[in-house]
Protein backbone atom coordinates (compact mmCIF):
# COMPACT_ATOMS: atom_id res chain seq x y z
CA UNK A 1 0.00 0.00 0.00
CA UNK A 2 1.05 3.33 -0.76
CA UNK A 3 0.81 5.26 2.60
CA UNK A 4 -0.15 8.96 1.55
CA UNK A 5 -0.96 11.44 4.44
CA UNK A 6 -3.12 14.68 3.57
CA UNK A 7 -1.09 17.66 2.39
CA UNK A 8 -2.56 19.88 4.69
CA UNK A 9 -0.69 18.06 7.70
CA UNK A 10 3.10 17.76 5.63
CA UNK A 11 5.34 19.51 7.81
CA UNK A 12 3.05 20.19 10.94
CA UNK A 13 5.12 19.24 14.05
CA UNK A 14 3.47 18.34 16.95
CA UNK A 15 3.16 20.40 19.79
CA UNK A 16 6.62 20.76 21.59
CA UNK A 17 4.80 20.71 24.95
CA UNK A 18 3.30 16.72 24.04
CA UNK A 19 6.78 16.18 22.93
CA UNK A 20 8.19 17.46 26.04
CA UNK A 21 5.76 15.55 28.36
CA UNK A 22 5.82 12.03 26.28
CA UNK A 23 10.11 12.76 26.67
CA UNK A 24 9.52 13.21 30.65
CA UNK A 25 7.17 10.15 30.68
CA UNK A 26 9.44 8.10 29.21
CA UNK A 27 12.11 8.50 31.58
CA UNK A 28 10.03 8.49 34.41
CA UNK A 29 9.25 5.11 33.17
CA UNK A 30 13.05 3.95 33.48
CA UNK A 31 12.87 5.12 36.71
CA UNK A 32 14.24 8.82 36.92
CA UNK A 33 12.90 10.76 39.37
CA UNK A 34 11.55 13.10 36.55
CA UNK A 35 9.34 16.64 37.79
CA UNK A 36 7.40 17.40 34.93
CA UNK A 37 6.68 21.18 34.80
CA UNK A 38 5.72 20.84 30.86
CA UNK A 39 2.16 20.98 31.00
CA UNK A 40 -0.05 23.83 31.52
CA UNK A 41 -2.83 21.52 34.08
CA UNK A 42 -4.12 22.84 37.48
CA UNK A 43 -3.25 20.68 40.16
CA UNK A 44 -6.44 21.14 42.36
CA UNK A 45 -9.21 18.26 42.15
CA UNK A 46 -12.66 19.51 40.18
CA UNK A 47 -14.56 20.56 43.01
CA UNK A 48 -16.94 17.87 44.51
CA UNK A 49 -20.24 20.01 43.86
CA UNK A 50 -19.38 19.84 40.12
CA UNK A 51 -18.63 15.93 40.31
CA UNK A 52 -22.03 15.80 41.94
CA UNK A 53 -23.78 17.75 39.59
CA UNK A 54 -22.22 14.80 37.09
CA UNK A 55 -23.57 12.16 38.94
CA UNK A 56 -27.10 14.02 39.42
CA UNK A 57 -26.88 14.24 35.72
CA UNK A 58 -26.20 11.00 34.91
CA UNK A 59 -28.57 9.36 36.97
CA UNK A 60 -31.72 11.68 36.54
CA UNK A 61 -30.94 10.38 32.37
CA UNK A 62 -29.70 12.90 30.78
CA UNK A 63 -27.82 10.11 29.03
CA UNK A 64 -28.66 10.97 25.25
CA UNK A 65 -26.82 12.98 22.86
CA UNK A 66 -27.00 16.18 23.55
CA UNK A 67 -28.03 19.45 20.96
CA UNK A 68 -24.47 19.81 19.06
CA UNK A 69 -24.06 23.65 20.22
CA UNK A 70 -24.71 22.79 24.03
CA UNK A 71 -27.53 22.22 26.31
CA UNK A 72 -29.77 25.21 27.34
CA UNK A 73 -28.90 24.39 30.58
CA UNK A 74 -25.71 25.13 29.97
CA UNK A 75 -25.94 27.72 27.56
CA UNK A 76 -27.99 29.59 30.32
CA UNK A 77 -24.93 29.63 32.80
CA UNK A 78 -22.44 30.59 30.12
CA UNK A 79 -25.10 33.24 29.16
CA UNK A 80 -25.22 34.44 32.81
CA UNK A 81 -21.28 34.11 33.38
CA UNK A 82 -20.66 36.51 30.49
CA UNK A 83 -23.23 38.98 31.37
CA UNK A 84 -22.03 38.93 35.02
CA UNK A 85 -17.90 38.81 34.66
CA UNK A 86 -17.35 40.31 31.53
CA UNK A 87 -20.53 42.71 30.74
CA UNK A 88 -21.51 41.18 28.24
CA UNK A 89 -24.97 39.40 26.23
CA UNK A 90 -25.03 36.39 24.02
CA UNK A 91 -28.22 35.34 23.21
CA UNK A 92 -28.84 31.70 23.27
CA UNK A 93 -28.27 31.51 19.14
CA UNK A 94 -24.66 33.41 19.87
CA UNK A 95 -23.29 30.72 22.11
CA UNK A 96 -21.75 27.00 21.26
CA UNK A 97 -19.78 24.69 23.45
CA UNK A 98 -17.20 22.73 22.06
CA UNK A 99 -15.14 20.15 23.34
CA UNK A 100 -12.34 22.33 25.17
CA UNK A 101 -11.50 25.75 24.02
CA UNK A 102 -9.84 24.03 22.03
CA UNK A 103 -12.37 22.85 19.35
CA UNK A 104 -13.70 26.51 19.61
CA UNK A 105 -10.54 27.34 17.54
CA UNK A 106 -10.70 24.56 15.27
CA UNK A 107 -14.37 25.28 14.28
CA UNK A 108 -13.89 28.62 14.28
CA UNK A 109 -10.58 28.30 11.45
CA UNK A 110 -12.57 25.64 9.67
CA UNK A 111 -15.40 27.79 9.42
CA UNK A 112 -13.56 30.98 7.75
CA UNK A 113 -10.34 30.11 6.48
CA UNK A 114 -9.15 29.69 2.76
CA UNK A 115 -5.67 28.65 1.37
CA UNK A 116 -3.37 31.89 1.77
CA UNK A 117 -5.30 33.96 4.11
CA UNK A 118 -3.31 34.76 7.52
CA UNK A 119 -3.76 34.42 10.86
CA UNK A 120 -2.46 37.09 13.36
CA UNK A 121 -0.20 35.71 16.39
CA UNK A 122 1.51 37.61 19.03
CA UNK A 123 4.23 35.59 20.44
CA UNK A 124 4.88 34.35 22.78
CA UNK A 125 1.85 32.11 21.45
CA UNK A 126 -0.33 28.87 23.14
CA UNK A 127 1.20 26.23 20.57
CA UNK A 128 -2.21 25.61 18.77
CA UNK A 129 -2.81 28.61 17.46
CA UNK A 130 -0.48 28.71 14.53
CA UNK A 131 -1.06 24.98 13.94
CA UNK A 132 -4.59 24.54 13.73
CA UNK A 133 -4.35 27.49 11.45
CA UNK A 134 -2.29 25.57 9.29
CA UNK A 135 -4.16 22.57 8.81
CA UNK A 136 -6.81 24.94 7.15
CA UNK A 137 -3.64 26.15 4.86
CA UNK A 138 -3.94 29.91 6.32
CA UNK A 139 -0.15 31.33 7.05
CA UNK A 140 0.57 32.33 10.50
CA UNK A 141 1.86 35.79 10.75
CA UNK A 142 3.69 36.69 13.93
CA UNK A 143 3.75 40.02 16.22
CA UNK A 144 6.18 40.04 18.64
CA UNK A 145 4.69 40.80 22.64
CA UNK A 146 8.27 41.76 24.65
CA UNK A 147 9.20 41.09 27.86
CA UNK A 148 10.01 44.60 28.78
CA UNK A 149 6.17 45.67 27.85
CA UNK A 150 5.44 42.83 30.56
CA UNK A 151 4.64 40.78 27.75
CA UNK A 152 1.63 42.54 26.58
CA UNK A 153 0.59 43.64 22.70
CA UNK A 154 1.28 47.24 21.64
CA UNK A 155 -1.40 48.43 19.35
CA UNK A 156 1.28 50.09 16.60
CA UNK A 157 3.19 46.87 16.38
CA UNK A 158 -0.18 44.53 15.16
CA UNK A 159 -0.81 47.58 12.86
CA UNK A 160 2.48 46.68 11.08
CA UNK A 161 1.59 43.35 10.05
CA UNK A 162 -1.92 43.71 9.86
CA UNK A 163 -2.78 43.29 5.83
CA UNK A 164 -5.90 42.69 3.14
CA UNK A 165 -4.88 38.84 3.73
CA UNK A 166 -5.41 38.82 7.42
CA UNK A 167 -8.56 37.02 8.47
CA UNK A 168 -7.69 36.74 11.93
CA UNK A 169 -6.56 38.52 15.00
CA UNK A 170 -5.78 36.04 18.20
CA UNK A 171 -6.02 38.08 21.24
CA UNK A 172 -4.70 35.76 24.30
CA UNK A 173 -4.60 37.58 27.75
CA UNK A 174 -3.79 36.84 30.47
CA UNK A 175 -1.41 34.80 27.79
CA UNK A 176 -0.22 31.45 27.95
CA UNK A 177 3.17 31.29 28.41
CA UNK A 178 4.20 34.87 29.55
CA UNK A 179 1.14 35.52 31.92
CA UNK A 180 1.39 39.13 30.46
CA UNK A 181 -2.13 40.71 30.91
CA UNK A 182 -3.68 43.73 28.61
CA UNK A 183 -5.57 46.35 30.28
CA UNK A 184 -8.75 47.48 29.00
CA UNK A 185 -6.71 50.46 27.41
CA UNK A 186 -4.31 48.35 25.79
CA UNK A 187 -7.32 46.97 24.52
CA UNK A 188 -9.30 50.02 23.53
CA UNK A 189 -5.96 51.13 21.14
CA UNK A 190 -6.07 47.25 19.88
CA UNK A 191 -9.68 47.94 19.08
CA UNK A 192 -8.88 51.45 17.14
CA UNK A 193 -6.14 49.72 14.73
CA UNK A 194 -8.76 46.83 14.36
CA UNK A 195 -11.70 49.28 13.18
CA UNK A 196 -9.36 49.99 9.73
CA UNK A 197 -9.73 46.95 9.05
CA UNK A 198 -13.81 45.75 8.67
CA UNK A 199 -12.89 42.62 7.30
CA UNK A 200 -10.95 40.84 10.22
CA UNK A 201 -12.22 38.67 12.36
CA UNK A 202 -10.83 38.40 16.39
CA UNK A 203 -10.71 35.68 18.68
CA UNK A 204 -10.39 36.92 22.31
CA UNK A 205 -9.09 33.70 24.16
CA UNK A 206 -9.80 34.58 27.86
CA UNK A 207 -9.47 31.40 29.40
CA UNK A 208 -7.26 32.14 32.00
CA UNK A 209 -9.56 35.31 32.74
CA UNK A 210 -9.40 34.68 36.65
CA UNK A 211 -6.27 33.62 36.80
CA UNK A 212 -4.45 37.22 37.18
CA UNK A 213 -2.53 38.46 40.26
CA UNK A 214 -1.59 41.67 42.24
CA UNK A 215 -4.62 43.29 41.44
CA UNK A 216 -3.98 43.44 37.64
CA UNK A 217 -7.37 43.00 35.72
CA UNK A 218 -8.48 40.99 32.57
CA UNK A 219 -10.71 42.55 30.06
CA UNK A 220 -12.96 41.11 27.07
CA UNK A 221 -12.54 43.18 23.75
CA UNK A 222 -16.11 43.06 23.06
CA UNK A 223 -17.05 44.73 25.93
CA UNK A 224 -14.31 47.42 26.05
CA UNK A 225 -14.74 47.94 22.13
CA UNK A 226 -18.71 46.82 21.65
CA UNK A 227 -18.76 47.86 17.98
CA UNK A 228 -16.20 44.89 17.64
CA UNK A 229 -18.37 42.31 19.15
CA UNK A 230 -20.23 41.27 15.72
CA UNK A 231 -16.77 39.82 14.72
CA UNK A 232 -15.19 38.89 17.86
CA UNK A 233 -15.15 35.23 19.21
CA UNK A 234 -15.24 35.34 23.45
CA UNK A 235 -13.22 32.00 24.02
CA UNK A 236 -13.38 30.65 27.50
CA UNK A 237 -13.81 27.06 29.14
CA UNK A 238 -13.68 25.26 32.53
CA UNK A 239 -10.59 23.98 32.19
CA UNK A 240 -8.61 26.48 33.98
CA UNK A 241 -10.26 28.00 36.34
CA UNK A 242 -12.41 25.46 37.63
CA UNK A 243 -9.43 22.44 37.67
CA UNK A 244 -11.88 20.76 35.01
CA UNK A 245 -9.53 19.95 32.23
CA UNK A 246 -10.61 16.11 31.43
CA UNK A 247 -14.27 16.85 31.10
CA UNK A 248 -13.36 18.85 28.29
CA UNK A 249 -15.88 21.67 27.97
CA UNK A 250 -15.40 25.11 26.46
CA UNK A 251 -17.34 27.57 25.17
CA UNK A 252 -17.37 30.94 23.33
CA UNK A 253 -20.17 33.91 22.49
CA UNK A 254 -19.62 34.96 18.84
CA UNK A 255 -21.90 36.48 15.84
CA UNK A 256 -25.13 34.38 15.54
CA UNK A 257 -23.67 33.58 11.85
CA UNK A 258 -20.14 32.49 12.55
CA UNK A 259 -21.46 30.27 15.42
CA UNK A 260 -24.44 28.43 13.27
CA UNK A 261 -21.35 27.83 10.84
CA UNK A 262 -18.96 26.31 13.62
CA UNK A 263 -22.12 24.20 14.78
CA UNK A 264 -21.87 22.77 11.42
CA UNK A 265 -18.27 21.91 11.85
CA UNK A 266 -18.97 20.33 15.18
CA UNK A 267 -22.11 18.54 13.86
CA UNK A 268 -20.03 16.20 11.52
CA UNK A 269 -17.04 15.96 13.35
CA UNK A 270 -17.85 15.24 16.80
CA UNK A 271 -21.45 16.25 18.11
CA UNK A 272 -22.25 17.90 21.23
CA UNK A 273 -20.05 17.85 24.33
CA UNK A 274 -20.42 14.47 26.72
CA UNK A 275 -24.23 15.67 28.48
CA UNK A 276 -22.71 14.87 31.49
CA UNK A 277 -19.63 16.70 31.81
CA UNK A 278 -22.29 19.89 30.27
CA UNK A 279 -24.04 19.40 33.16
CA UNK A 280 -20.97 19.80 35.83
CA UNK A 281 -19.76 22.87 33.37
CA UNK A 282 -22.88 24.48 34.56
CA UNK A 283 -22.68 24.13 38.23
CA UNK A 284 -18.97 25.27 38.23
CA UNK A 285 -20.40 28.26 36.18
CA UNK A 286 -23.19 28.62 38.97
CA UNK A 287 -21.06 27.41 41.54
CA UNK A 288 -18.96 29.99 44.19
CA UNK A 289 -16.31 31.64 43.31
CA UNK A 290 -14.14 30.26 46.34
CA UNK A 291 -11.97 27.53 44.40
CA UNK A 292 -11.18 29.86 42.09
CA UNK A 293 -10.13 32.32 44.97
CA UNK A 294 -7.95 29.43 46.96
CA UNK A 295 -6.55 28.64 43.20
CA UNK A 296 -5.35 31.98 42.64
CA UNK A 297 -4.13 33.32 45.84
CA UNK A 298 -2.19 29.51 45.69
CA UNK A 299 -0.88 29.48 42.12
CA UNK A 300 0.38 33.89 42.79
CA UNK A 301 2.03 32.45 45.83
CA UNK A 302 4.14 29.77 43.90
CA UNK A 303 4.86 32.07 40.99
CA UNK A 304 6.42 34.37 43.38
CA UNK A 305 9.10 32.08 44.76
CA UNK A 306 9.56 30.07 41.42
CA UNK A 307 10.23 33.69 39.85
CA UNK A 308 12.98 34.86 42.96
CA UNK A 309 14.07 31.28 42.29
CA UNK A 310 14.95 31.64 39.13
CA UNK A 311 16.08 35.24 39.43
CA UNK A 312 18.47 34.17 41.80
CA UNK A 313 20.50 31.61 38.99
CA UNK A 314 22.97 33.45 37.13
CA UNK A 315 22.08 33.87 33.65
CA UNK A 316 18.90 34.20 33.45
CA UNK A 317 15.99 36.96 33.81
CA UNK A 318 12.82 36.20 34.67
CA UNK A 319 9.17 38.98 34.58
CA UNK A 320 6.81 38.65 37.20
CA UNK A 321 3.71 37.25 35.24
CA UNK A 322 0.62 39.23 36.08
CA UNK A 323 -1.34 36.59 35.37
CA UNK A 324 -1.91 32.14 34.31
CA UNK A 325 0.40 29.74 36.06
CA UNK A 326 3.53 29.94 33.79
CA UNK A 327 6.90 31.61 34.45
CA UNK A 328 8.71 32.28 31.45
CA UNK A 329 12.48 32.85 32.28
CA UNK A 330 14.84 34.00 29.94
CA UNK A 331 18.02 31.85 29.37
CA UNK A 332 20.15 33.99 27.14
CA UNK A 333 22.67 34.23 29.64
CA UNK A 334 23.44 30.27 29.51
CA UNK A 335 23.45 29.45 26.34
CA UNK A 336 27.47 28.93 24.57
CA UNK A 337 28.12 27.14 27.26
CA UNK A 338 28.22 23.34 27.76
CA UNK A 339 26.95 21.19 30.67
CA UNK A 340 28.32 18.81 33.12
CA UNK A 341 27.82 15.95 30.70
CA UNK A 342 29.32 17.34 27.47
CA UNK A 343 26.14 19.40 25.78
CA UNK A 344 26.75 22.42 24.06
CA UNK A 345 23.47 24.96 24.50
CA UNK A 346 23.39 26.26 21.21
CA UNK A 347 19.67 27.08 21.80
CA UNK A 348 16.25 27.29 24.45
CA UNK A 349 15.65 23.74 23.03
CA UNK A 350 19.10 22.21 23.68
CA UNK A 351 18.47 23.73 27.16
CA UNK A 352 15.28 22.27 27.73
CA UNK A 353 16.14 18.71 26.23
CA UNK A 354 19.69 18.77 28.57
CA UNK A 355 18.06 19.70 31.99
CA UNK A 356 15.61 17.10 31.61
CA UNK A 357 18.07 14.57 30.91
CA UNK A 358 20.65 15.97 33.36
CA UNK A 359 18.60 17.27 35.89
CA UNK A 360 14.93 15.19 35.11
CA UNK A 361 13.53 18.67 34.92
CA UNK A 362 11.04 18.95 32.20
CA UNK A 363 10.35 22.22 30.86
CA UNK A 364 9.24 24.01 27.42
CA UNK A 365 11.50 25.73 25.32
CA UNK A 366 10.85 28.71 24.24
CA UNK A 367 10.79 28.12 20.50
CA UNK A 368 7.72 26.42 20.93
CA UNK A 369 6.14 29.67 22.10
CA UNK A 370 7.72 31.70 19.02
CA UNK A 371 9.68 33.35 21.36
CA UNK A 372 13.55 32.59 22.08
CA UNK A 373 15.43 32.06 24.11
CA UNK A 374 13.16 31.19 27.10
CA UNK A 375 11.20 28.43 29.14
CA UNK A 376 7.94 27.29 30.40
CA UNK A 377 7.87 26.41 33.80
CA UNK A 378 4.28 25.16 34.76
CA UNK A 379 4.14 26.61 38.56
CA UNK A 380 0.23 24.07 38.82
CA UNK A 381 2.20 21.89 41.02
CA UNK A 382 3.03 21.55 44.56
CA UNK A 383 5.31 24.11 46.60
CA UNK A 384 7.98 21.43 47.48
CA UNK A 385 8.33 20.15 43.86
CA UNK A 386 8.52 23.45 42.35
CA UNK A 387 10.98 24.25 45.25
CA UNK A 388 12.78 21.25 43.92
CA UNK A 389 12.85 21.93 40.61
CA UNK A 390 14.28 25.35 40.93
CA UNK A 391 17.36 23.79 43.00
CA UNK A 392 17.81 21.11 40.03
CA UNK A 393 17.74 23.92 37.72
CA UNK A 394 20.51 26.09 39.77
CA UNK A 395 22.68 23.55 40.57
CA UNK A 396 22.48 22.60 36.86
CA UNK A 397 23.34 26.28 35.93
CA UNK A 398 25.96 26.17 38.31
CA UNK A 399 27.37 22.85 36.41
CA UNK A 400 27.99 24.64 32.91
CA UNK A 401 31.47 25.29 31.72
C1 LIG B 1 -4.41 29.76 25.96
C2 LIG B 1 -5.21 28.52 25.93
N1 LIG B 1 -6.37 28.53 25.28
C3 LIG B 1 -7.14 27.44 25.20
C4 LIG B 1 -6.75 26.27 25.81
C5 LIG B 1 -7.66 25.09 25.63
O1 LIG B 1 -8.07 24.50 26.76
P1 LIG B 1 -9.22 23.41 26.75
O2 LIG B 1 -9.26 22.81 25.37
O3 LIG B 1 -8.85 22.44 27.80
O4 LIG B 1 -10.50 24.15 27.06
C6 LIG B 1 -5.54 26.20 26.50
C7 LIG B 1 -5.07 24.94 27.11
O5 LIG B 1 -3.93 24.74 27.44
C8 LIG B 1 -4.76 27.36 26.58
O6 LIG B 1 -3.60 27.38 27.24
Amino acid sequence: MARSFANRLKGLPAPATIEMARRARALKAEGKPVISLALGEPDFATPPAVVEAAHQAALAGQTKYPPVDGTPALKAAIARKFTRENGLDYKPEEIMVSNGGKQVIFNAFMATLNAGDEVVVPTPYWVSYPLIARMFGATPVYVSCREEDGFRLKADELAKVLTSRTRWVVLNFPNNPTGGVCSADDLRAIAEVLRQYPDIWILSDEIYEHLVFDGAKSASIAAVAPDLKDRTITLNGVSKAYAMTGWRVGFAGGPADLIATMRGVQGNATSGVCSIAQAAAAAALDGPADLVQEMVATYGRRRRMVVEALRAIPGFTCAMPDGAFYAYPGVAGCLGRTTAAGKRLETDHDFALALLEEAFVATVPGSAFGHSPYLRLSCATADETLQEACQRIAQFVEGLQ
